[in-house]
């Protein structure tokens, strides 16, 4: 299953894209977690993404075009893959679509999770992460114990980038840059809309609903 989840920030990408990957049993690539990733390790990569992560606008499309050839060209992508935050730009959905053709791997469908403007700042205000890869919600799905990691223990933390004028910037990257994309996809016919707006589990089952089919 070739797949790309795609979103406003907050629409609950990264939350769907882990039980998915679980459940189909392939790769979830997630360029936000590879850049944030090569933050914390220091990289070189990691140094020049940070500045532009932290104002909430997007890092250069060379930059993200390489990290994702190098990803969908590992080994385990010949099962699928789970794109979550990549393509952004129509420059890097060209850049795709002629390193999908590469691999013989193309697209299937781009699941479009729609969710309100506020209702993001919500959600991405009270998120907390943990290293681990799991994150939170105060309100919409906190762990048992306030602050710790129900599945490893650690301290949870919040992301530099969801304090409220970052969000605001990245809903303005997103409508700027990456909401282009919607008709992109529609032309190619492989859009599905999704209503994000309700429980974690009800949209967990509309897209199963709809990926059941490239099974
Ligand atoms: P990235 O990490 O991709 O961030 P994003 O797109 O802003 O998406 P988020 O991770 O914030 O949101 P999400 O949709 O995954 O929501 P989540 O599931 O966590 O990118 C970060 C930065 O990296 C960018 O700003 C840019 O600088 C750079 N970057 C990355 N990729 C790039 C690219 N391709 N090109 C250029 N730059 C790039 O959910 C959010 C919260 O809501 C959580 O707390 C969750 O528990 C809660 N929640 C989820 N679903 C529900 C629900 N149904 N009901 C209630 N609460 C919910
Ligand atoms: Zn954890």
């Amino acid at each position: 299953m070739n797949v790309v989840l795609f979103g406003p920030p907050g629409a609950g990408k990264g939350t769907q894209a882990k039980e998915l990957a679980k459940h189909y049993q392939i790769p979830h690539i997630s360029t936000g977690d590879i850049l944030r990733a090569n933050v914390r390790d220091g990289t070189e990569l990691g140094r020049e993404a940070k500045g532009y992560m932290d104002r909430g606008e997007l890092v250069p499309d060379e930059v993200l075009i390489g990290i994702i050839k190098n990803r969908l060209t590992e080994d385990d992508c010949k099962a699928g893959y789970l794109l979550d935050g990549y393509p952004r730009t129509i420059p890097q959905a060209d850049a795709l679509s002629g390193i999908l053709d590469e691999i013989n791997m193309p697209l299937e469908a781009v699941l479009n999770i729609d969710v309100a403007d506020e209702e993001l700042v919500t959600r991405l205000c009270g998120r907390f992460m943990c290293n681990c890869g799991e994150s939170y919600h105060i309100q919409f799905n906190p762990p048992e114990k306030e602050g710790v990691c129900d599945s490893c223990g650690a301290e949870l933390y919040q992301r530099d980038d969801d304090k409220e004028d970052v969000i605001r910037q990245r809903l303005e990257s997103y409508k700027e840059k990456t909401q282009p994309l919607i008709d992109y996809y529609d032309e190619k016919n492989i859009l599905v809309n999704i209503d994000g707006a309700g429980e974690i589990t009800r949209v967990f089952s509309d897209i199963c609903e709809v990926l059941d089919q490239y099974k």
